[in-house]
């Protein structure tokens, strides 16, 4: 089955917009669902909104989506992009949580989280992921 990336904006909900402990939750079922499900990618958090890329095979990021879309503390999903491609732009990483450091607000300049081309949206969530330890 090929590798399959979406990549999606939404807002976050109530105090998922703001809360560390609800960060938390997220990441952790996260980190044992995508290991399981051999899925890698980035979530942001930033100005009310995540914006995520999910990588893996196609019927898990589907399966994935399917569960996000019924996820309350999110809402008004986006895709950015969702298609077939040739290699991980995050392996090794089950979900690594990334900061809109100054270098992606550079590439964000400005716009909002869900203005992003694809190619940008990559080019985002790949330079504030970069500096970031692979988790063993
Ligand atoms: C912004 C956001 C990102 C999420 N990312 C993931 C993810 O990458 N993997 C995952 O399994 N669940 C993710 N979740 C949680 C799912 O929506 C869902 O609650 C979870 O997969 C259910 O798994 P569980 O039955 O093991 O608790 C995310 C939720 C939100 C709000």
């Amino acid at each position: 089955m090929p590798l399959h990336r979406a990549i999606y904006v939404s807002d976050a909900v109530g105090e998922a917009a703001t809360s560390l402990l609800v960060l938390a939750e997220i990441l952790g079922a996260s980190d044992r669902n995508n290991r399981r499900d051999s899925l890698t990618g980035v979530l942001m958090r930033h100005g009310g909104r995540f914006i995520q890329a999910i990588e893996g095979r196609r019927a898990d990021v589907d399966r994935l989506m399917d569960r996000l879309r019924a996820d309350p503390r999110h809402q008004n999903l986006r895709l950015l992009s969702d298609q077939d491609v040739p290699v991980r732009l995050f392996p090794g990483r089950p979900m690594t949580l990334a900061q809109m450091t100054p270098a992606a607000a550079r590439v964000l300049n400005q716009a909002g989280l869900d203005q992003l081309s694809p190619d940008r949206a990559e080019v985002l969530l790949t330079t504030a992921t970069e500096a970031l330890p692979i988790p063993a």
